[in-house]
């Protein structure tokens, strides 16, 4: 992989992806966790005089619609780096190129939501051929979306040189050095809501981890997977993962599953509350947290751990009454600061530790969500690998 502090970039125009996905309300930006993290990567290009020119997607608009404009989040950038961020309305063609040729060195640009193309998520050729136009060189910054194919990630690098971003070597470094070599035991959460991705990396992570701690929905459809009921029926996206589910033994002693649960009603009845042993769950009820049983277990795991990897809440935290198995394990680890390791990841998980004020506590919080998944698994993402590329 080249390194960009090996090069001279003054003057150079330095087209740099991102992944500034944040949440916006009402035109502003709610949580600018992501985009402080890159602010390392911006204050080098800006000490090294580059041109800094940034691309990012926001959110999944069906088109061009302004409700993601990242405009709001060029303004942010200009907060937090005290120093002018323009923005541009489109992210390809002259109008683009007429604006960069008017940067002087050290000037930053924002351009407008790259998914606003379709062309962005079908990685076409041409698109990435007219991104890559807007740079002399590529930078890889966005960890949190290297595990899609998309133009901005597989494609660019194909026309210019390329190299990775601060916060991506960042990313791989701590992350790498977790997982290849990390002072055991090894203790790893998975919980949250995106079954699909999660339960594909349980396996592999049983292979690498002292122990697997799982909770959330994750938890609710491996085991209903496995016969023991804990709701009536399997959603599609949860059928799909059978297959996967037959891989896993439910015995192993690596493997910790919740023994209770905090029941609530499907409907969501406000008042509805109940904690009782999975497997004794009522017809009308789904689990929506750990109960106080497995979370005592899973404390006294955690109590041994030298290094842990947490990516998925617990339960559906953002109801105070289901969030005491997240809030508990989140509190416990931030305590065990100077004895372990500790890695969080995904953005329910970043916003839970948050909301109690505790990220201090950990030793790495991770800007990726699914990517830090694909990446723990082992898998390879398509956005690394491609800063192997050659040109
Ligand atoms: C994320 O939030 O995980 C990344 O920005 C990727 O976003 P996506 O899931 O919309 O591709």
């Amino acid at each position: 992989m080249n390194n960009i502090r090996n090069k001279n970039i003054k003057g150079v125009r330095a087209l740099v992806r991102c992944d500034l996905n944040v949440p916006i309300r009402n035109g502003k930006v709610c949580d600018d966790f992501r985009i402080k993290k890159f602010i390392p990567t911006i204050n080098y290009l800006r000490e090294k005089e580059a041109k800094i020119i940034l691309i990012t997607h926001l959110g999944q608009p069906d088109g061009r619609d302004l409700n993601y404009s990242v405009r709001p989040i060029a303004k942010r950038l200009w907060e937090l780096i005290q120093g002018k961020v323009g923005f541009i309305n489109d992210t390809i063609g002259s109008k683009v190129e007429r604006e960069i040729e008017t940067m002087s060195n050290g000037d930053v640009l924002v351009l407008e939501n790259l998914r606003f193309y379709k062309e962005e998520e079908q990685n076409d050729n041409d698109f990435s051929k007219k991104l890559a136009q807007l740079g002399d060189i590529f930078i890889q910054d966005a960890f949190g979306a290297c595990h899609r194919n998309h133009s901005s990630i597989v494609g660019i690098n194909k026309h210019i040189p390329s190299f990775p971003g601060l916060l991506l070597e960042e990313e791989i470094r701590i992350l790498s050095d977790a997982l290849v070599s990390p002072e055991r035991p090894l203790v790893s959460i998975i919980g949250g809501f995106k079954v699909s991705t999660k339960i594909k990396v349980i396996k592999s992570l049983l292979e690498k981890s002292d122990y697997l701690l799982l909770g959330g929905k994750v938890a609710n459809s491996l085991l209903l997977s496995k016969g023991i009921y804990v709701k009536d029926f399997l959603t599609e996206e949860e059928e799909e993962l059978m297959d996967v589910s037959n891989e896993i033994e439910l015995f192993n002693p690596r493997l910790q599953l919740p023994a209770d649960g905090v029941m609530g009603l499907v409907n969501f009845d406000e008042e509805y509350m109940r904690v009782g042993s999975i497997g004794n769950i009522r017809r009308e009820e789904d689990v929506f947290d750990i109960g106080p049983e497995t979370i005592e277990k899973y404390k006294s795991i955690l109590r041994e751990a030298k290094t842990i990897i947490w990516n998925g809440p617990l339960g559906y935290f953002e109801k105070d009454k289901f969030s005491k198995g997240t809030e508990e394990i989140a509190k416990m680890i931030g305590q065990m600061n100077s004895e372990v390791f500790s890695i969080v990841g995904g953005g329910e998980t970043v916003e839970a530790i948050q909301k109690l004020g505790i990220e201090n506590q950990f030793d790495h919080i991770s800007t990726g969500g699914g990517a830090m998944l694909d990446f723990i698994a082992g898998k390879d993402l398509p956005g690394i690998i491609a800063l192997e590329y050659e040109n």
